[in-house]
């Protein structure tokens, strides 16, 4: 997973570089404009009214930039940011722990936030509804409930799979704002300005060639960039321009549209192995050896983007445009693929 040229995680090497490509306001941030602009509006209502801006949820498939727009808002409104994430956050202690350092205004960034434990969401309920934390304190019959007051302070949560979260927690963000895939331009733009950033001469055309196959990600365009850059250093005398773009994506098995060997591997185990669909997700993901979630995370949304694959109850299918695409014959069929019972066979 690590070593796939498109995958959406952040390596620890890349960190540094992420760290200082990252925008820094709003109006620095290429793209997702309707997000922008609403959250724009919730801003500055908020600076107007002097007071701590409303819970905010970000979700959206990885790489997308929730990391950054958490960061972009604390800076829009002047507040500290403090980072924390679900799985760090093990008792309902170490919450409130967090939580009492807070100070007015603050911003708490829980990456993510569907994976709270129960115990951390209970304390998160109040804190979040009327910024208070319900204490126990003793034991037995002497026990007794205080109620601390918190600060006024902001909470933005960020997932990948808005499904696992619970409704009660879900219920407590004011506003919710979904990441949705990266338009060509925005790509463009994207990459072009790191380049700028990392003074790696391009050509436009090479610019166009390394976000088209970025699959609307900013975190794999920029990697791609550094990895063209690399063959460019290398193999042509430092310029990216298209044809050394494409040579070097061609070696890393990145095709025109971004997919990689793993995308095309699925693809081609539903079409192959399972007449097209529909199939299961876990039974695809053993068919190939990798996990369920890398698929449901990482593949999944950038082929059903493409309309390369369809979700039905029954499970996945592959579409007319997968077939083409991986050059295999579409077998023409009367029955409706996803309305077709194959367990009844
Ligand atoms: N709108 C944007 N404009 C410019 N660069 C961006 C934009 N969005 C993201 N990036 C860049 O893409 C990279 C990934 O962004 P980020 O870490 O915020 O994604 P994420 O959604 O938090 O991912 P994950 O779900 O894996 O945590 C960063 O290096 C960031 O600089
Ligand atoms: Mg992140």
């Amino acid at each position: 997973m690590a070593e796939r040229p498109i995958s959406p995680h952040s390596r620890p090497e890349e960190v540094v570089v992420d760290a200082a490509l990252r925008p820094r306001s709003l109006t620095e941030m290429i793209g997702q404009d309707r997000l922008r602009e609403n959250l724009s509006i919730l801003i500055q209502a908020a600076r107007a009214r002097g007071e701590a801006l409303d819970h905010v949820l970000l979700y959206g498939p990885p790489g997308l930039g929730k990391t950054s727009l958490a960061h972009v808002i604390s800076n829009e409104m002047g507040t500290g940011l403090k980072v924390t994430a679900g799985p760090a956050v093990e008792r309902a202690g170490d919450l409130a722990a967090i939580l009492t350092n807070l100070h007015q205004g603050d911003i708490l960034f829980i990456d993510e936030v569907h994976r709270l434990g129960r115990a951390v969401e209970e304390v998160l309920y109040p804190a979040m509804e009327d910024y208070a934390l319900d204490i126990v304190i003793g034991k037995g019959p002497s026990a007794r409930n205080i109620r601390l007051k918190l600060p006024r302070f902001t909470i933005i949560g960020a997932t990948t799979r808005l499904a696992l979260m619970t409704a009660p927690l879900r219920a407590r963000f004011g506003a919710v704002y979904r990441f949705d895939f990266y338009e060509p331009e925005a790509m463009e733009k994207i990459v072009r300005r790191a380049a700028g950033l990392l003074q790696v001469p391009i050509t436009p055309e090479g610019v166009a060639e390394i976000a088209r196959r970025g699959r609307g990600t900013p975190r794999v365009g920029l990697r791609l960039l550094r990895r063209v850059r690399d063959y460019a250093q290398v193999k042509a005398e430092g310029t990216i321009n298209t044809d050394v773009a494409r040579e070097a994506l061609t070696l890393m098995e990145v095709d025109e549209l971004g997919l990689d060997t793993l995308d095309r591997q699925v693809l081609g185990r539903i079409i192959r192995n399972f007449d097209g669909g529909p199939v299961g997700l876990e039974t695809i993901a053993a068919a190939i050896s990798e996990e369920p979630d890398t698929i449901m995370d990482v593949v999944e949304p950038y082929l059903l983007q493409l309309g390369f694959l369809d979700r039905t109850p029954r499970g996945r299918v592959a579409t007319r445009r997968a077939y083409e695409h991986l050059g295999q014959p579409y077998p023409e069929r009367d029955d409706q693929p996803g309305l077709f019972d194959r367990e009844n066979q």
